[in-house]
């Protein structure tokens, strides 16, 4: 990062390279107060509001007991840098990413490439979860196009395989934006559908318009 564009940042946003793909309309890697973000058409995917949610998000449970988790929706990789910059933790971490952009952008500006235990799967989180025969301590579920979580994963059917894929005592946190009346009222909805598949369900609100579902799988 040239230093005349951290500090130009903390004046305004410094736009370092601005792409689209087949399925994010716009990706923009920009400066914002001295650091790297990724952020789409209206919506911070990586590394600004997306990194703080999930800073406080991954308090809500006992991370050092997670040795495997599962995040859907890699982005440019915060979660991963929160859990091994910031917790200082070493647990295998698997990333499924829809889009090669996102992670050619993660690798060029966020070094998603130097973590040794990320494994990183271009394709589909809903292939991916009918496929996998894996499980995992804890499933980070971060699935948006923009703002909005696509409605294949606020199925029943999606739900039911997210428990497959968990341990007995297995976690999920599922990230939501409610950004308008609409997506308020299908907080409640979305909440009642968790609640017939898995054994605790809590919703968290986190930096306004994020809602994250805290659950914990039926025994
Ligand atoms: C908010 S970003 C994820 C941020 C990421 N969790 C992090 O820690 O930086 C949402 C991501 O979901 C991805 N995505 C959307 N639909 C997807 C799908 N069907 N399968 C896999 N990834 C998908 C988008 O391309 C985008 O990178």
């Amino acid at each position: 990062m040239k230093k005349v564009d951290k500090y130009r940042s903390y004046l305004s946003r410094v736009i370092v390279e601005e792409t689209s793909s087949k399925y994010n309309d716009k990706l923009v890697v920009a400066i914002q107060n001295g650091k790297y973000v990724l952020n789409s058409t209206n919506a911070n995917y990586s590394f600004a509001s997306l990194h703080r949610v999930f800073q406080q998000a991954l308090k809500l449970v006992n991370l050092r007991e997670k040795q495997d988790i599962l995040v859907l929706g890699c982005g440019a990789g915060s979660i991963p840098s929160i859990i091994y910059k910031e917790f200082k933790l070493n647990a295998a971490i698997d990333a499924v990413e829809i889009d090669e952009q996102v992670i050619r952008l993660g690798n060029k500006y966020f070094g998603l490439n130097h973590y040794e235990n990320l494994t990183i799967i271009i394709g589909n989180a809903l292939n991916y979860v009918k496929t996998a025969n894996k499980k995992y301590d804890l499933i980070c579920v971060d699935l948006f196009k923009g703002i909005q979580v696509p409605d294949e994963f606020l199925s029943q059917q999606f739900f039911q395989q997210l428990n497959n894929l968990l341990v007995a005592n297995g976690e999920i946190l599922f990230n939501f934006v409610a950004y308008n009346y609409e997506t308020k009222e299908q907080v409640k909805t979305i909440e009642e559908g968790l609640e017939s598949v898995f054994k605790t369900v809590k919703v968290h609100r986190f930096e306004e318009v994020n809602r994250i579902f805290h659950i914990k799988k039926k025994e």
